[in-house]
């Protein structure tokens, strides 16, 4: 396993990212160009807008990550790529440049499912963990809570009905007036450090449902109100310095109580999940968290304390690992890889953009 190079690609957002990995779990490169200049300014993830960035960058991107990683096409085993879910303007850049690759070199092709990518990278930030664990991803786009009972055999025990925890972050921090160049999470958990967590009582989501799946657009309209009723100016993007302390520590309360209640919202569900996965399979130890949001202090603090309450090993990986990137990519290739799971490369007449 050692001898095998995976080269990972994911475009399926904003991040265009390229990383090089060893079978044995060594990363070699890591390469993320990130698009936050056009996040800043359309307010979010303009398909068309991302799609161009990111075939403006995908060829500088993957030739960075082979160059860092001193190896050439000609050396690697196979390609890994996002191919869902995503944009599907964006992840075509990607599988474009895979299967390029792939038909020039006689490369196999490894498509990758980009939640499965954000659960198994925690195995190669730990190589002792062993399926089953249970895990909770949360993402932009997704919140998922799912059993894994082995590669590819997972079951879905809650998702969100509605947006992500990673959406409301992203709002909040704009009405809030944030420089949310850095992205709209860390902005938002920056803020929160200043401000009482309980100085604003927002309702705990779906406290009646007694089941593992979430809800965040509710809070988000909460949090908006909460700003217009205090008469704060809410200019949905564009950063304010705030005039006086006052209006910057009431921010900072509002960004503290929605970071808590958020959060609380993660922990019943949690909680619940680790009752039900317990029931399902009593030899799980870990309980894994991933994806963009995990990389946040306060989650990963308050859901270690879960983790330990129902004697479980919380696994949580690196905030480079967390937020989309390649080694994820390349690490669940060579996970199926190894695994007998990939496609032929692809034949000298083929396009090159088939999915
Ligand atoms: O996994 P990811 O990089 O991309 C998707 O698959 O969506 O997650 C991105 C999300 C964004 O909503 C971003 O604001 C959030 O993760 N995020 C954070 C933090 N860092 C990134 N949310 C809260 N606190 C953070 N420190
Ligand atoms: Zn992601």
């Amino acid at each position: 396993r050692r001898d095998l190079l995976m080269l990972g690609i994911e475009t399926s957002c904003d991040d265009t990212a390229a990383a090089v990995v060893r079978g044995d779990g060594e990363i070699l490169s890591q390469v993320v160009s990130s698009q936050a200049d056009l996040l800043v300014k359309y307010g979010g993830v303009a398909p068309k807008m991302a799609e161009e960035a990111h075939s403006l960058a995908i060829d500088q991107v993957v030739q960075k990550a082979l160059d860092d990683a001193h190896v050439s096409e000609s050396d690697l085993s196979a390609v890994a790529v996002t191919v869902g879910p995503g944009l599907s303007l964006c992840l075509r850049v990607g599988v474009h440049k895979a299967r390029t690759i792939a038909k020039a070199f006689g490369l196999p092709i490894v498509g990758v499912h980009h939640m499965e990518a954000h659960a198994l990278v925690s195995r190669l930030v730990n190589k002792g963990l062993d399926f089953p664990f249970l895990a909770l991803l949360i993402s932009g786009g997704h919140n998922l809570l799912i059993l894994a009972h082995n590669l590819g055999d997972y079951v879905q025990l809650g998702t969100t009905v509605d947006d992500a925890i990673g959406e409301a972050y992203d709002k909040s921090a704009r009405w809030l007036g944030l420089d949310i160049r850095k992205g709209g999470g860390p902005a938002l958990e920056e803020l929160a450090l200043e401000g009482d967590p309980n100085a604003i009582k927002f309702r705990v989501p779906m406290r009646q449902h007694k089941d593992c799946n979430f809800s965040y657009a509710g809070l988000k309209t909460q949090v908006r109100l909460a700003i217009e009723s205090r008469n704060l100016r809410c200019t949905d993007g564009i950063p304010i310095s705030s005039a006086t302390a006052e209006d910057r520590q009431l921010r900072a309360d509002i960004a503290a109580s929605f970071q808590r209640v958020a959060v609380l919202h993660l922990e019943e569900r949690c909680q619940r999940a680790v009752e039900w996965a317990l029931k399902m399979k009593p030899s799980i130890n870990n309980f894994v968290v991933s994806g963009g949001v995990a990389s946040n202090q306060y989650v990963r603090t308050r859901l270690n304390y879960i983790a330990e309450k129902n004697g479980l090993q919380l696994v949580s990986p690196p905030p480079s690992l967390c937020t989309d990137n390649g080694v994820m990519i390349a690490w669940t290739g060579i996970e199926h890889f190894v695994a007998g799971r990939f496609d032929d490369p692809p034949a000298a007449d083929e396009p090159d953009d088939m999915q």
